[in-house]
């Protein structure tokens, strides 16, 4: 049995694997509608979201399964002080794979050790959010063709963005690929990310608070909000917000096959007149988003097709 805590325990072949069941699963949807019948999916989610639970939702139904849902940490027995451990033991005896998302990291780490069927971590804190990476890797993948030989923009808070740390350590596996990282100072991508997955592997990157001159050399631009709930102070939340936000005039001097994506929700970063440029695929991303989920939920359950 295994669960999914952090994308950096899926082998490069693996990752391609669920890529190839996800476009088959796009190609012959029909396929898999019984795939998962008989089976429950348990979404956990302790802290506020749209697209993740409803898609590992969706998800779950269209393989022909059913859901149980803990949508909010007051309407559980977490607000009377049970433990992400008991939460866990308790969710087995009902469902036979979980979903979890929780402000703490770790939180679905421990859920997974004490669970007795798979866990997928469906974001911990600013930590990791393995399965927006999948639906990131899928979104390259079918919107560009390929996975390797890429400049990769990450915009904006990649201090708390947890998005932007699993999708780092995932495409750093492939060859080809340069990092631009642009952010204000006060939210740059943490120094465990640059020492163990950019230094420790010689991959390309570099540090910028200048978006628009970066902006010809991207082939993606990943662009995050400014993560408000995990500021300390209201104040420097409201100073640094609005630092970076994607305009069409900001796109005259990008490549013409340049793809946006974004993790969502989108709060001011992204202009709305940029959704209907053929280069925005971040509502595409959105239904990459069940797809991945419908192709993990698979590998995890050992469903063969
Ligand atoms: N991308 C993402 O995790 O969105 P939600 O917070 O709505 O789940």
């Amino acid at each position: 049995m295994r669960s999914l805590i952090d994308i950096q325990e899926l082998t490069t072949d693996e990752i391609n694997e669920l890529i190839a069941v996800a476009c088959d699963i796009i190609d012959n949807g029909a396929k898999y509608s019984e795939a998962c019948r008989g089976k429950k999916l348990a979404t956990m989610f302790f802290e506020p979201s749209t697209r993740t639970r409803l898609s590992f939702e969706a998800a779950m139904y269209e393989l022909g399964g059913n859901v149980i849902s803990v949508s909010n940490a007051e309407s559980s027995s977490a607000a009377k002080g049970e433990s992400v451990a008991d939460t866990a033991k308790t969710i087995s005896c009902y469902a036979d794979i979980i979903a979890m998302r929780h402000p703490k990291e770790g939180a679905p780490l421990v859920a997974a050790m004490n669970a007795s069927v798979p866990v997928i971590n469906a974001g911990d804190g600013g930590h990791n959010h393995p399965t927006q990476t999948l639906t990131d890797l899928l979104t390259i993948y079918r919107e560009k063709g390929r996975l390797d030989n890429m400049t990769i923009g990450l915009c904006g808070d990649l201090k708390f963005g947890r998005t932007v740390h699993s999708l780092i350590s995932a495409m750093s596996r492939y060859t080809g690929i340069k990092f631009i990282l642009i952010s204000p100072e006060e939210l740059k991508v943490p120094s465990y990310v640059k020492r163990d997955i950019l230094k420790k592997n010689d991959i390309p990157y570099v540090q910028t608070t200048d978006f628009e001159s970066v902006i010809p050399e991207l082939d993606i631009l990943y662009m995050t909000r400014v993560q408000r709930e995990r500021f300390f102070n209201e104040e420097d939340y409201l100073r640094l917000k609005d630092r970076y936000i994607l305009t069409p005039d900001k796109l005259a001097s990008a490549k013409p096959d340049l793809k946006i994506l974004h993790p969502l929700p989108r709060v001011n970063e992204i202009s709305v007149a940029i959704d209907s440029d053929p280069r925005a695929c971040y509502f595409k991303q959105v239904y990459y988003g069940k797809i991945a989920r419908m192709s993990l939920i698979l590998k995890l359950l050992e469903v063969k097709i």
